[in-house]
């Protein structure tokens, strides 16, 4: 058998904690796969008196992070989560002369430059399967076995703990605080939640699914990002009487012009889509590719052992790139520097679909010719229309869907419709996507 991989964790919580149970539990398949062991040697927490599950022994836990940099390790992994002091951590090892796995988005989506160019300069690795989709192999799939295609679209259900949200308010009727908790009890859910509900945790996914597949950088706070918190159980039933389901999805498009089109929002998408069946804490991406077409890759997308999986993968390929004395086969983001595809991002105004809108109105004479007639000015036509019965006297909801329409049409045809007096909140306003 070959040298153990040795290997220091920094952070043991919900993954890190993952982590070590798979190589309990794995530790043959492992052996026989890498032939040789994975061995922790060191493990840093915040508070190593905290009772932790008995899986994670309590002689390797320490708060001193140098104990866990300068012990004899090949691989460092992150799974601390934040900016520092992960970020600073992973500098370290890396000058160090450690590699690195990482499950944190965060990091990557606002960092990544940095580390990457540290890794090539130190002729370290940096891998990071778990940080997009959980258990999900999909990083490794477009980095390696898409390397060949054209990429034109995807279309991700990346956040667990959103659509873990969305499908029990829509399949149970639960308010949305009660389920936001219970998310965050299984272990689903960031740090802060606001991250996992307010789509910046798939924002920051996207960024880097955007970096593998296009080959351009795009900084997550210029993607057009909003979360489930603005869905109401209203929505949910408008948009099954229209024949769809809201998910909450990451979208990217290539265009002929060379831009690159790339936003996160709750989406209406028909119950017929394949990926309206995604529920739960499953995550699942669709991508669209110039010879294969499309192709869908679906699993767990947050919770303990699924993401543990993902990251115990990186280690093995890490272990067998140190066995050959190799590193830097792949560059960090698939596509090499000097290559840059010379894509643009694409300015969210000029994004393109159908809408649904929702407006809380005065039940009065009139109030839909005004609104169909300012969309009409804006070029927005109405496919199809619900109204809700009121008692007398009380507003009413008037729900539309549009054909499709251009982002900065709609957003300016919304700001006018705001100011009628018979209107009495502003609209709710979601996007479709008529995906297969
Ligand atoms: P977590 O349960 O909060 O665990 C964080 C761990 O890091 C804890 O062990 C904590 O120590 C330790 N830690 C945090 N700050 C520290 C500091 N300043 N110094 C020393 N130790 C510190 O987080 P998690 O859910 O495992 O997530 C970890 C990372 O994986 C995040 O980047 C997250 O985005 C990513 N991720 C998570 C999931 C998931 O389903 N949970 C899925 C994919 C990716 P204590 O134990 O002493 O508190
Ligand atoms: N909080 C994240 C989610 C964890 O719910 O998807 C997995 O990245």
């Amino acid at each position: 058998m070959s040298e153990s991989i040795r290997v220091g964790l920094l952070g043991c919580g919900t993954v890190g904690t993952g982590v070590i149970r798979i190589l309990e539990e794995n530790r043959e398949d492992i052996v026989a796969r890498l032939g040789a062991p994975i061995e922790v040697v060191k493990i840093l927490v915040r508070d190593p008196e905290r009772p932790r599950d008995p899986i994670v022994p309590r002689e390797l836990l320490t708060s001193d992070p140098a104990e866990v940099l300068d012990a004899d390790v090949h691989v460092v992994i992150e799974v601390l989560g934040g900016y520092e002091p992960a970020r600073g951590l992973i500098l370290d090892a890396l000058a160090r002369g450690h590699h690195v796995v990482t499950a944190n988005k965060a990091l990557l989506a606002r960092h990544g430059g940095e580390i990457f160019k540290a890794a090539d300069a130190a002729h370290r690795d940096v891998i990071f399967e778990a940080s997009v989709g959980g258990g999900i192999p999909i990083i490794r799939t477009l980095r390696e076995g898409l390397a060949s295609d054209r990429i034109h679209a995807l279309y991700g259900i990346i956040n667990g703990t959103s659509n873990f949200v969305l499908t029990a308010m829509a399949q149970q009727g639960r308010p949305y605080p009660e389920v936001v908790a219970e998310a965050q009890q299984k272990g689903y859910a960031e740090a802060d939640p606001t991250m996992d509900v307010g789509g910046i945790d798939a924002a920051q996914k996207l960024q880097i699914l955007v970096s593998i597949s296009f080959g351009i950088a795009i900084p997550f706070e210029s993607i057009l990002t909003e979360g489930i918190d603005r869905v109401t159980a209203a929505d949910i039933q408008f948009a099954r009487q229209f024949g769809y389901t809201i998910k909450p999805l990451g979208i990217a498009k290539a265009h002929d012009d060379g831009s690159i089109e790339a936003r996160v929002h709750p989406t209406l998408i028909p119950q017929s889509a394949m990926l309206a069946s995604v529920n739960g804490v499953f995550n699942a991406v669709m991508v669209n590719s110039h010879a294969l077409g499309p192709v869908l890759f679906y699993g767990q997308g947050a919770g303990m052992m699924p993401t543990a999986a993902s990251v115990v993968s990186d280690i093995i390929e890490l272990g067998r790139n140190i066995q050959r004395g190799t590193s830097g086969r792949l560059p960090h983001l698939a596509f090499h520097p000097q290559h840059t595809s010379g894509r643009v991002h694409r300015d969210a105004d000029r994004t393109r679909c159908p809408f649904y809108l929702r407006f809380n109105v005065k039940d009065q004479t009139g109030v839909l010719s005004r609104i169909s007639g300012i969309l009409g000015d804006h070029s927005i036509s109405i496919r199809q229309m619900v109204q809700d019965t009121s008692l007398p006297g009380e507003p009413v909801h008037v729900v539309l869907l549009t054909h499709t329409a251009t982002e900065g049409d709609v957003m300016a045809a919304l700001k006018t419709i705001e100011t009628l007096d018979f209107v009495v909140e502003p609209a709710c306003y979601l996007r479709v996507e008529d995906l297969q």
